[in-house]
């Protein structure tokens, strides 16, 4: 991509966000974690004022406040609503990522960004493959994007500005917290915080379990369990309450609850949550360096 390609469609005219107008946003791939991130941004309140789109394979409605488009009503439905955002979100999985940037690169808007969700492809390849006046950001937020309750982390491409990269981090941090690492600890990230809702819920189902060995009946552990860690994360809600604080009140010495503490400490459950992170760590590798020698990955 040289710099003769600059002058692309919807370059002229437009309001800068930053000046008042509407931010653009544009979701590619409206799966689990785009539609996740649009029902967020639709529900969000404060911020530039949001303009929404999302393109889909098959023609999907995507909800009040989104204007939805597929390939199947129009082909070229990406490379349109590349050119008519300010960003451009690219919620496609990993392995049809880089053909999706190389497909809308012509189209994207001198001064707008592309930010991927994508794990093991890397902010840079997806610069590489952009015009030089487009920022390119990776972000990996997590499933609680919907409840404006995720933490994001972000990376900006080796070209990115300061002000395309303010924007991503604004548009993020509507959704919850954002936290920024350099690109080669993102994998990393996204296999704590990233996967993360995946292990609670996992955690989840085990206490659930425990409590049905000790005989109660599945809805009622069901709600022991759950509005247990509801109530648990308001409780950590407070202004300067951490985790390990709260532990300390709640098993104080010589009480039961320090007893069960004691028992779960001698069991291996740490070990095993680094050791299944490092596992995760390992397959995003794996995807990540298959999908730049540009084969499918092995499952
Ligand atoms: N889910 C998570 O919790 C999570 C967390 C962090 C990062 N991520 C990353 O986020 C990305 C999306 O993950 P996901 O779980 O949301 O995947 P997903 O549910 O499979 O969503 C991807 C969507 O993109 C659509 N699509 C594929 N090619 C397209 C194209 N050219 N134009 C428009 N739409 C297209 C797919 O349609 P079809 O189904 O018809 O193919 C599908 O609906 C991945 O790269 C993943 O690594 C996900």
């Amino acid at each position: 991509m040289g710099e003769s390609q600059v002058k692309r469609p919807g370059a002229e005219g437009r309001e800068d966000p930053v000046d008042g107008g509407p931010l653009r946003v544009a979701v590619l791939g409206a799966g689990q974690l785009g539609r996740a991130l649009l029902t967020g941004l639709t529900g969000s309140n404060g911020g530039p004022r949001i303009e929404l789109a999302a393109s889909t394979r098959q023609p999907c409605d995507q909800g009040p406040g989104v204007r939805g488009i597929s390939l199947e009503e129009d082909p070229r439905a990406n490379n349109h609503l590349a050119s008519w955002a300010d960003i451009v979100v690219l919620a496609v999985k990993p392995t049809q990522t880089m053909p999706l940037v190389e497909d809308i690169a012509d189209d994207v808007r001198p001064g707008s960004a592309v930010v991927t969700l994508a794990i093991g492809v890397t902010a840079s390849a997806i610069q590489s493959a952009l015009p030089p006046d487009v920022d390119a950001v990776r972000a990996m937020p997590n499933l609680a994007v919907e409840m404006r309750r995720a933490v994001t982390g972000l990376s900006p491409g080796p070209g990115a500005r300061e002000e395309g990269i303010r924007r991503v981090r604004e548009l993020f941090g509507l959704l919850g917290a954002v936290v920024e690492v350099p690109d080669e600890r993102l994998d990393v990230l996204s296999m704590v915080s990233g996967a993360g809702p995946a292990y609670v819920c996992f955690l989840i189902e085990e206490f659930t379990a425990a409590a049905r060995c000790l005989g109660f009946e599945d809805e009622t552990a069901r709600t022991l369990v759950d509005e247990t860690f509801h109530g648990t994360m308001a409780l950590l809600d407070a202004p300067g309450r951490t985790a390990s604080s709260l532990l300390s009140e709640i098993a104080s010495e010589g009480s039961a609850t320090e007893r069960a503490i004691a028992t779960l400490a001698q069991s291996t459950i740490a070990e095993h949550t680094e050791q299944a992170m490092q596992a995760a760590v390992s397959r995003a590798t794996e995807l990540g360096a298959s999908i730049s020698r540009g084969r499918p990955p092995a499952r």
